[in-house]
């Protein structure tokens, strides 16, 4: 059988292939440092229909060599190995990064205030270098924490958030989504807390996550008892801090 493949794979690799679907080729997966995966597959080149000649194994295996000359990034700009075809021309060019590299979005956890995604998808269509990034800025696995006060010094993220190539950390919402949240109670009438209108009135995330609500679900269903216990809602809404949960009841039920 071994020997069988290697003679058929010699064969088509000598006089060309016209039966390609005869032997199973592998995918190759090139492992780069700081630029992830790319994987390259025999069966989808040789599936597709080039602009130029039928992509026989001849076109990238001149003369029956076993590998086709290999070459980094700089080396395909200047039309070497993936860079023959992919250049626009013969293929989607090598400004296209993402079709080659497998980079997915990143989805950074915060305890504070919910998961942060990162689009490497969107950020290479304004930052077409990975360098800019890698690894400089961030390693490609999982990196240490970074404070908010560390990026609003320019680390992590805070590199190029500052307002002039990128919207200003100031922000916070493109980064840290947030909706308003929707309590269903029949009797008393639904509410709806609304974190503009107390992010407005200058709090911060961290006046209330992670010590009073962990964003997002996981916060156990609370009462009004609770609440006039100085629970939830009731830390600030005890008639001091803010309106109190013991009388202004439809300035947060509303009936509907
Ligand atoms: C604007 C900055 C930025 C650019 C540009 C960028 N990355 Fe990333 N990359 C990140 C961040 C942020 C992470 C997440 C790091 C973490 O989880 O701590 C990441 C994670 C990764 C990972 C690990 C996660 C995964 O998807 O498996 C890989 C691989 C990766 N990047 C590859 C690339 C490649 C390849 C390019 C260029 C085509 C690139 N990155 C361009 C910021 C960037
Ligand atoms: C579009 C370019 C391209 C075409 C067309 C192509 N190959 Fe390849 N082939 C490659 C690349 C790239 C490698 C990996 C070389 C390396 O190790 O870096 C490779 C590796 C191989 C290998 C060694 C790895 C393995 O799978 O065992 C064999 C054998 C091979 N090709 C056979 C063929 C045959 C037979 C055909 C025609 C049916 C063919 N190739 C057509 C690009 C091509
Ligand atoms: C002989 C020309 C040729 C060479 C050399 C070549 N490609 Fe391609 N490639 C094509 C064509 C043609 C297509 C399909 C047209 C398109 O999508 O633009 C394609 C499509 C692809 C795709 C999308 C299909 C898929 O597999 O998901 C990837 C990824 C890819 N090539 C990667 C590579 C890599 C990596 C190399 C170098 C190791 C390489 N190619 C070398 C011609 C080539
Ligand atoms: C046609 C497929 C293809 C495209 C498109 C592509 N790359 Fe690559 N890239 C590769 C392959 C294959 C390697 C691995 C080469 C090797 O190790 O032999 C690689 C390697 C790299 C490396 C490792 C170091 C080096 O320079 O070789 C970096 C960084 C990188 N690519 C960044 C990018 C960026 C940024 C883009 C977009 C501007 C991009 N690549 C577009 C196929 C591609
Ligand atoms: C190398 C510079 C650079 C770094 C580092 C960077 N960004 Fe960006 N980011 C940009 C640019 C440029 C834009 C597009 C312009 C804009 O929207 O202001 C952008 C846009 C965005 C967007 C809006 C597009 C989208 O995905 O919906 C979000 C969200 C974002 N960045 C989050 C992050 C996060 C989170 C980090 C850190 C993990 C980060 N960025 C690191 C440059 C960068
Ligand atoms: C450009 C995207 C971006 C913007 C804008 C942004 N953040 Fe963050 N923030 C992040 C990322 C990413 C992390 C997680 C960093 C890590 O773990 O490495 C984080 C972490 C945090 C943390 C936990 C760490 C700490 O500093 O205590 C808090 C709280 C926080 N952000 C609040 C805010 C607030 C409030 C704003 C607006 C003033 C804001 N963020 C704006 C991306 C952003
Ligand atoms: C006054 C208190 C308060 C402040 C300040 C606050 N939040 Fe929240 N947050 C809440 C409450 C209440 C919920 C709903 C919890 C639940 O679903 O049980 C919530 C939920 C969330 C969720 C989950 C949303 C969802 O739709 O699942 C995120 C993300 C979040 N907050 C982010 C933030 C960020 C970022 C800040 C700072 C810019 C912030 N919060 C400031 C009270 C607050
Ligand atoms: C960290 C303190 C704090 C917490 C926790 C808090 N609030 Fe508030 N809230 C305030 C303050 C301060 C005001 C404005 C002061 C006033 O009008 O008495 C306010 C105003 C409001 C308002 C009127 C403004 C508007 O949205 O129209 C409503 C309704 C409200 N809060 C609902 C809630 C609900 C529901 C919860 C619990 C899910 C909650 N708040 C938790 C401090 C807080
Ligand atoms: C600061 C906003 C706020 C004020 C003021 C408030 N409530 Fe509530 N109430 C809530 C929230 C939020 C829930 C839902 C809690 C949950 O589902 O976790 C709730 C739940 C309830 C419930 C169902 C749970 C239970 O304890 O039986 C009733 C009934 C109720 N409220 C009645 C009242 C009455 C009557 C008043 C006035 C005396 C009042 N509330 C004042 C925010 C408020």
């Amino acid at each position: 059988m071994k020997l069988c493949r290697i003679a058929t794979v010699l064969a088509m690799l000598v006089f060309g292939a016209t039966a390609a679907g005869a032997i199973e080729l592998k995918d190759i997966t090139y492992h780069t440092e700081n630029a992830g995966k790319v994987v390259f597959s025999h069966k989808k080149h040789l599936e597709k229909k080039p602009r130029r000649d039928p992509l026989q194994c001849k076109a990238c295996h001149e003369n029956g060599k076993k590998a086709p000359e290999k070459a980094n990034m700089a080396g395909m700009e200047k039309g070497k190995s993936c860079g023959a075809c992919h250049n626009g021309r013969g293929a989607f060019a090598l400004a296209a990064c993402v079709r080659c590299h497998k980079v997915r979005d990143v989805s950074i956890n915060v305890k504070q205030t919910g998961p942060v995604v990162f689009s490497h998808q969107k950020h290479l269509k304004k930052v077409q270098d990975c360098a800019k990034c890698h690894n400089a800025l961030f390693k490609t696995g999982k990196n240490p924490p970074v404070t908010m006060t560390a990026m609003g010094k320019g680390e992590s993220c805070g590199a190029c958030h500052t307002g002039k190539q990128a919207f200003p950390l100031s922000d916070c919402q493109k980064c840290h989504p947030y909706r308003d949240k929707l309590y269903k109670v029949k009797d008393a009438g639904n509410v709806v807390f609304s974190h503009k209108a107390h992010i407005d009135l200058s709090f911060s995330c961290k006046d209330c996550h992670d010590s009073i609500f962990k964003p997002g679900k996981g916060n156990p269903k609370t009462s009004m008892a609770k609440m006039e216990e100085g629970k939830s809602c009731g830390v600030c809404h005890d008639g001091k801090k803010a309106f109190t949960v013991k009388s202004d009841c439809a300035t947060c039920h509303k009936s509907s």
